[in-house]
């Protein structure tokens, strides 16, 4: 499996908006969203596999040296293939490389997958949002970046 992954451009919001009212019917992000997203403090990714679209995932910074996801979306017949792990891993290094000392989310409570994915990861529960969501609760998480650790 030959995977890329890329800075999200123009061309690809078609494609993104179209997996975007599969996976979320309720509240998805329009072509709008996805381009005033696309600021200097935002980076949009695709991930792609011999040039198809197969996932994508936003990701803030803050000027507090922080670092916020706002989504990972794996396309639904690509899910449960490791896809989802891989995209994460190559948020987490981004922030790493940009210094950032922590990594926040929100995801929905009922969300057992996305949640079991970023425990997987060392992302701890440090709050309970009622009713963040139109669809319900969420939890929000974060991961700390910086360790106490002396690699010496
Ligand atoms: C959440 C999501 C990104 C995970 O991507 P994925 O490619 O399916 O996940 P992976 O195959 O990389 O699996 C990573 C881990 O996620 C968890 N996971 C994924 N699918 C799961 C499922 N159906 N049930 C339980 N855990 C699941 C597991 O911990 C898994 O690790 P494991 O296989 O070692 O047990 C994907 O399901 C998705 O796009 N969902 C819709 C959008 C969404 O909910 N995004 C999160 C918004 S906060």
């Amino acid at each position: 499996m030959t995977l890329t992954i890329r800075r999200m451009k123009n061309d690809d919001l078609n494609i993104v908006t179209e997996i975007e009212k599969v996976v979320w019917p309720d509240d998805p992000w329009t072509h709008e969203d996805f381009i005033d997203s696309n600021n200097p403090w935002c980076y949009c990714w695709v991930l792609e596999e011999k040039n198809e679209l197969i996932g994508y995932s936003m990701q803030y910074f803050d000027s507090d040296m922080t670092s916020h996801i706002a989504n990972i979306c794996i396309k639904p017949e690509r899910q449960r293939q490791g896809l989802g792990k891989i995209m994460l891993n190559h948020l987490i290094y981004i922030a790493r490389l940009l210094k950032a000392i922590s990594i926040s989310l929100e995801v929905n409570a009922t969300n057992s997958k996305a949640l079991h994915l970023y425990k997987a990861f060392g992302f701890e529960i440090i709050d309970f949002l009622k009713d963040y969501y139109p669809t319900g609760d969420a939890y929000k998480m974060k991961l700390h970046l910086l360790t106490n650790r002396c690699d010496v």
